[in-house]
């Protein structure tokens, strides 16, 4: 609804800029003749007749496009600020004009007088303006947006007048041409230059270092080391197809499975990915030192070089690790593998399924095509899913009565069978499946997984796995405590944030794109979210663009409070990593307890790359690394 409102508005705003400025050009088209013979009035008389029909399809598109931002203000001030305070203004007050200096004389068919012209042109400009304000400006519209805006036009309108007046000469156009292209040229300019220069505000006077907040070497426990040796590969899937990938040493990397107490070492070299490589641990909230991202918590890891990271294995669930340095291809190409942390040893069945897109193909576990497991009937199974691309994927899992017993490593509470549900796992995100294995085959199906898929089966099966579809299963209603009751959610926050993401213009590296913007800005000058430590802070997530935003704060779980208003209706929903919907607001808690400088981003990696990124920073924290400018150091 609100995504279809958005849409709407945006189609009244170009359509309106259209019509406006169609109606003033034929209001002034018989400007120029002179005399009266008959077939001059009829010209004029058509034309005042077309100008009329303009000037009232526009007014009727500017009331709609007021009633759809008033409609749209009721799902959240986020959704129409810029609207309310800028673009109808730009709008209104030269409709107003136009109403009262050229709509006499358009209900009459007449000649509309110079002033009329000038207001009806003025609305055309405004509403071209509008439509400026809907794609560079966006939320929140500041005062100097708004200034250059307002005089923007009213230079134009100048120049208009002087034209329409027949007073136009050189010694008033040029100054007034130069003003308007300087109040354009100018703010652009400086944020061309700011885009390309790193940014101040990781870099707090006081406080602890983030290379200090590490896991102490001396933690309890076994030691389980790995080497983990990042370098290019060319691999041959299962169906006999190559690809050029990025690996860990293999496709999906090692997998890490570890047990709970043990102490992680990992080792990570770099053979020959020239980027760079780190490894963070998705969803698995270390301390910020051993977060490997790039340009944040360490540098990123050259070619020869290599870095060591410790994990105390406290926190059981299936997680994954990938590079935070040029994720956004690197991950994509391979770098990335899973990490489960078991709480006793498998009883079962246990099996990790990373899902991940290469080159077209897509990959369950390590192949192309079906994987094929044997399991006796009546043994217990854990599927432990894992959307490693940066979409989201739709599972189905067919011929047994399942239950999602885990999402993004915690535990559900009152957990019920999701039998015919379709799993849909927002990207990076986690879905831990359980069932007793029954005595005809089980297959998991991917949708668009070109025949990739797992069927689990007695004895020897060779059919396929199939994709079924059907109702995907909503997490915020999940649960055997579906009362509606919502007792354990928190009411008092320390901090209110709001998070808006949408999709302007902007610069990056001094360039510009079409960027993906949080608050208006593009990382890494996005404002960061700055916390103390022991905060409870309630975030709000709008997404006011026509995609889909995985949200991902790093080093912390979030309690899922409410999405589009309404509470989730079964069991305490703590997430990773959660979908942001075109139109919908989410608003999650987060408990400040793992101090650093974290990334909080967009999980569509090349969203990220292109600015949905920013900064939760603890106030006592700072980050000794730099992030673009002349280092390496690109961690989307
Ligand atoms: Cu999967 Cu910034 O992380
Ligand atoms: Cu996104």
């Amino acid at each position: 609804m609100t995504s279809a409102l958005l849409g709407l508005d945006l189609l009244l705003t170009v359509l309106g800029a259209v019509l406006w400025l169609a109606a003033g050009v034929r209001a002034s088209s018989s400007d120029t003749m002179r005399g009266s013979t008959r077939k001059l009035r009829e010209t004029m008389r058509r034309d005042a007749l077309i100008a009329a029909w303009f000037a009232a399809a526009a007014a009727a598109v500017s009331i709609g496009r007021v009633l759809v931002v008033t409609a749209l203000a009721r799902h959240g001030w986020a959704f129409v600020q810029e609207k309310v305070w800028l673009a109808l203004p730009l709008l209104l007050v030269p409709a107003g004009a136009a109403a009262v200096l050229a709509g006499p004389a358009l209900a009459r068919l007449r000649p509309v007088p110079v002033r009329g012209r000038l207001a009806l042109l003025t609305t055309g400009y405004g509403a071209v303006a509008g439509a400026a304000v809907a794609f560079v400006i966006g939320y929140p519209a500041t005062w100097l947006s708004g200034a250059v805006m307002i005089a923007l036009v009213g230079a134009v309108a100048a120049i208009t007048w002087q034209v329409l007046t027949g007073r136009a000469r050189t010694l008033t156009i040029v100054p007034l041409a130069s003003a308007a292209v300087l109040v354009v040229a100018g703010p652009l300019t400086v944020a061309a230059v700011r885009s390309d220069a790193a940014p101040v505000h990781q870099h707090g006077a006081a406080g602890r270092l983030v290379n200090q907040l590490r896991t102490p070497a001396s933690s309890a426990g076994p030691v389980k080391r790995f080497t983990l040796t990042a370098g290019r590969q060319r691999v041959t899937l299962p169906s006999g197809r190559d690809v050029d990938a990025w690996t860990f040493g293999s496709l999906p990397g090692p997998p890490m499975t570890v047990a709970k107490g043990d102490l992680v070492e990992v080792e990570l070299r770099n053979t020959d990915i020239a980027e760079g490589v780190t490894l963070h641990w998705h969803g698995y909230d270390v301390p910020n030192g051993e977060d490997g991202v790039a340009g944040v918590t360490q540098d990123a890891v050259l070619p020869g070089q290599s870095f060591r990271y410790r994990l105390l294995a406290d926190q059981a669930g299936t997680y994954w690790y990938h590079t935070h340095q040029h994720s956004s291809e690197g991950v994509r190409r391979g770098l990335f593998g899973t990490l489960v942390v078991l709480d006793a040893p498998p009883t079962g069945v246990d099996l990790t399924i990373p899902i991940h897109t290469l080159d077209g193909a897509v990959l369950v576990g390590e192949s192309d095509h079906v994987m094929r497991t044997r399991v006796e009937p009546g043994q217990p199974v854990r599927l432990r899913l894992v959307n490693t691309d940066t979409t989201p994927h739709r599972l189905s899992l067919s011929g047994v009565d399942f239950r999602i017993v885990a999402v993004d490593g915690r535990d559900l509470v009152g957990e019920r069978s999701s039998t015919g549900k379709v799993l849909r796992i927002p990207a990076g995100g986690r879905y831990d499946v359980s069932f007793s294995m029954s005595s005809a085959p089980v297959r998991l199906g991917v949708a668009g997984g070109g025949g990739a898929g797992l069927v689990l089966a007695p004895g020897t099966d060779s059919s396929p796995a199939p994709f079924v579809d059907g109702v995907d299963l909503d997490l915020l209603g999940h649960g055997t405590t579906g009362d509606g009751a919502t007792g354990h959610l928190p009411t008092v926050f320390d901090r209110d944030e709001t998070i808006v993401l949408d999709r302007q213009l902007r610069f990056i590296g001094g360039v510009p794109r079409y960027a993906h913007t949080v608050n208006g800005q593009a990382y890494p000058h996005v404002p960061p979210i700055v916390v103390n430590e022991g905060d409870l802070v309630r975030l709000t997530v709008v997404n006011r663009s026509s995609e889909t935003h995985p949200m991902h704060p790093h080093g912390h779980h979030v309690l899922v409070l409410s999405r589009n208003g309404v509470p989730p209706s079964g069991g305490p929903l703590w997430l990773d990593t959660f979908d942001v919907q075109p139109g919908e607001v989410w608003k999650v808690a987060l408990r400040a307890d793992n101090p650093g400088v974290w990334l909080a981003h967009c999980h569509n990696l090349d969203h990220a790359a292109l600015g949905m990124v920013l900064h939760l920073q603890y106030r006592n924290v700072r980050a000794p690394f730099t992030v673009g400018g002349t280092t390496p150091n690109r961690p989307e």
